[in-house]
């Protein structure tokens, strides 16, 4: 069979065929470069693999569906830069397994978060938001007070993440436990926050 236009076009599974393949080269053109640049795959100075605590905090944002709610992706606009601050970069996501862009901000993008508010203020925040905003719509996590950071599995998340390259020293991993003693999930979380987005807060 001659492969003319008019052949392809007559030919559903051969069209089928030949543009996946057309779709596939495109996709690949355009992402394998980007596991090999230095800007995508390097992290961005200063940032340090999550402590155990934050971690925890990470987890616990992670199963509480804050994400559905809230974006970690400043985007480069001048509506966002002016809003949030630097507009994000790959290299501060490097050590995220998964990362938490986010697709929908029923709240304000949370990637320059860290350092906004205080300690205090997220704590009551996060037990009642309508005590600080409200008009928010944001639901109450007052039960994290009372729930205790989750120090059984922190090891072997540890070592999980080490296996997909976050750099855990042994060291690290060994006094991970100690580090949650005490914690409630409450104050994990705020952790996380507070430290979001600082490598690049001052960068102009
Ligand atoms: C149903 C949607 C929804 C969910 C789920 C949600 N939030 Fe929010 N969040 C909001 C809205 C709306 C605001 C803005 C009003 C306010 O400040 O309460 C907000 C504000 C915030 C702020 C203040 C941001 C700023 O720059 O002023 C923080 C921090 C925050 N949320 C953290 C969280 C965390 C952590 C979780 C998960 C435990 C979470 N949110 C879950 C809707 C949500």
């Amino acid at each position: 069979m001659k492969l003319t236009h008019d052949a392809i076009e007559r030919n559903v599974t051969l069209m089928v065929v030949l543009t996946l393949l057309v779709v596939s080269i495109g996709g690949l053109v355009e992402i394998v470069p980007l596991y090999f640049q230095k800007s995508t795959t390097e992290p961005v100075t200063g940032l340090k693999p999550y402590d155990p605590v934050r971690l925890t905090g990470r987890d616990v944002y992670i199963r509480e569906g804050c994400f559905l709610c809230h974006s970690q992706m400043i985007r480069p606009f001048r509506a966002e830069t002016e809003r949030y601050g630097h507009y994000s970069v790959a290299g501060e996501f490097v050590y995220d397994h998964p990362f938490q862009w986010g697709s929908k901000r029923t709240g304000p993008d949370l990637h320059r978060v860290g350092g906004r508010y205080s300690d205090e203020w997220h704590r009551a925040h996060l037990i009642n938001p309508r005590d600080l905003v409200p008009e928010s719509n944001m639901p109450a996590f007052a039960f994290l007070e009372k729930a205790p950071a989750d120090a059984n599995s922190i090891e072997s998340k540890m070592h999980a993440l080490r296996k997909v390259g976050v750099p855990y020293t042994d060291d690290e991993i060994a006094g991970a436990r100690k580090q949650l003693e005490g914690k409630s999930e409450l104050d994990a979380l705020i952790a996380y926050l507070q430290g979001m987005g600082l490598e690049m807060k001052n960068v102009k």
